[in-house]
């Protein structure tokens, strides 16, 4: 089965990559749906309406859902993978024996264990999305207005700061292996965000510095949730590196894929407004390659960005962002900064060696093509 139609308003990536295996796909969508269901419910566990609304604000408002969906495929690798629970067996039960009757039965109830991996994931991405609104005067995510452009930055970092606290609860629920990984993974996030914000230093080479950005603000999320999937369903450790390998180097390439996006997507497509990061100063891949390496567009770049960031209207003519667009195309740094994105996939898919053959596997490596090909 081939699945590549965008079914609104779901939109999860699940529905648009490249899957072999029916039964696998079918799992996967209903894991989405599950952690979707459980997301809600945490956010209705504030009890206080103002809160509830706001930490809920982007759930089921579509999006990639990528985080999840790696959890989900994550607990495909574990003994106790979804595929192996027996269907009315009690799924908290970690000797939950390997025989079960769920294997190909596409209407079996998914592992707990996966979708609490998902719910967990996703809550750190939210409330990652709430804060990173504020740093970067984002309006609009997800197609709605951000939740710092709807209710202010303070309500905004408040509310994120209150789903962290419920992706700890969370955590705590689930043993001390998922605490590491979720306090781990929230301490590089932050770092990465801190570090973007601070900039590199005189010292610092700005593409290594973008690269430590990165691979905080963005990978380390995203390797964690193959790896949360992975270790709560008992995965060996072996495989659990593989795929931590494969997350760090998947989410580096989705953020070079998501620089890229800035400068040549439009807000209809990716739900975000266009050349927000020329906007406001953020040093995205292309821009860093543009003025790298003293190109003679370097100079009339940097005076572009200078008048953008000075505005205090949304792009314009009289901005210059439009300009500074066409720029990044015209002096070869978008294709530059895609020779360094398939690069980065290329290095994933080898991580991909360290594991076994199979429809999940075989996910993964559709992620590759799809990040490959984001127009989103
Ligand atoms: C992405 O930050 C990483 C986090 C959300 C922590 P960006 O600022 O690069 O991402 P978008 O473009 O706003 O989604
Ligand atoms: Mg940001
Ligand atoms: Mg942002």
């Amino acid at each position: 089965m081939v699945a590549s139609a965008r079914t609104e308003p779901r939109g999860s990536m699940a529905m648009e990559l490249t899957i072999g295996d029916p039964t696998l796909m079918a799992r996967l969508e209903r894991g989405m749906d599950a952690s979707e269901e459980r997301l809600r419910a945490l956010a209705a566990e504030a009890r206080d309406p103002y809160v509830a609304e706001v930490a809920g604000h982007l759930f089921g408002r579509g999006g990639k859902r990528l985080r999840p969906l790696l959890a989900l495929v994550g607990a495909e690798f574990g003994e106790r993978r979804p595929e192996r629970r027996p269907a009315a067996a009690d799924p908290s039960a970690a000797g939950a024996s390997a025989t079960g009757t769920a294997a190909t039965d596409p209407s079996a109830t998914d592992a707990p264990a996966a979708v609490d991996a998902a719910a967990l994931a996703e809550l750190v991405h939210v409330a990652s999305l709430f804060h990173d609104d504020v740093m970067d005067q984002g309006l609009t995510r997800r197609g709605v207005p951000s939740v710092n452009a709807r209710w202010g930055n303070t309500t905004a970092v408040l509310a994120g700061n209150w789903l962290l606290s419920k992706a700890a609860q969370l955590a705590a629920e689930l043993g001390p292996e998922t605490i590491r990984l979720q306090s781990k993974v929230t301490n590089r996030l932050i770092m990465g965000q801190i570090r973007e914000l601070v900039g590199p230093s005189d010292d610092d080479d700005p593409l290594s510095h973008y690269f430590t950005v990165v691979a905080g603000k963005t990978a380390a999320l995203i390797a964690m949730a193959l790896q949360l999937g992975a270790v709560r369903t008992g995965a060996p450790d072996r495989i659990v590196q593989a795929l931590a390998e494969y997350g760090e180097h998947l989410g580096i390439a989705f953020q070079i894929s998501d620089d890229i996006l800035d400068v040549t997507s439009t807000s209809e497509v990716s739900g975000k407004e266009q050349g927000k990061d020329l906007a406001i100063g953020v040093a995205s891949l292309p821009v860093l390659l543009a003025l790298a390496d003293e190109r003679p567009e370097a100079g009339e770049l940097r005076a572009l960005l200078t008048a953008a960031t000075a505005a205090t209207a949304p792009a314009t003519e009289s901005t210059g962002l439009p300009k500074a667009v066409a720029l990044l195309h015209r002096c070869g740094a978008l294709a530059e900064a895609r020779t360094v994105l398939h690069a980065r996939l290329l290095r994933a898919r080898t991580a991909l060696n360290g594991l076994p053959d199979g429809p999940a596997t075989q996910v993964l490596h559709a992620l590759c093509d799809f990040v490959a090909r984001r127009d989103h």
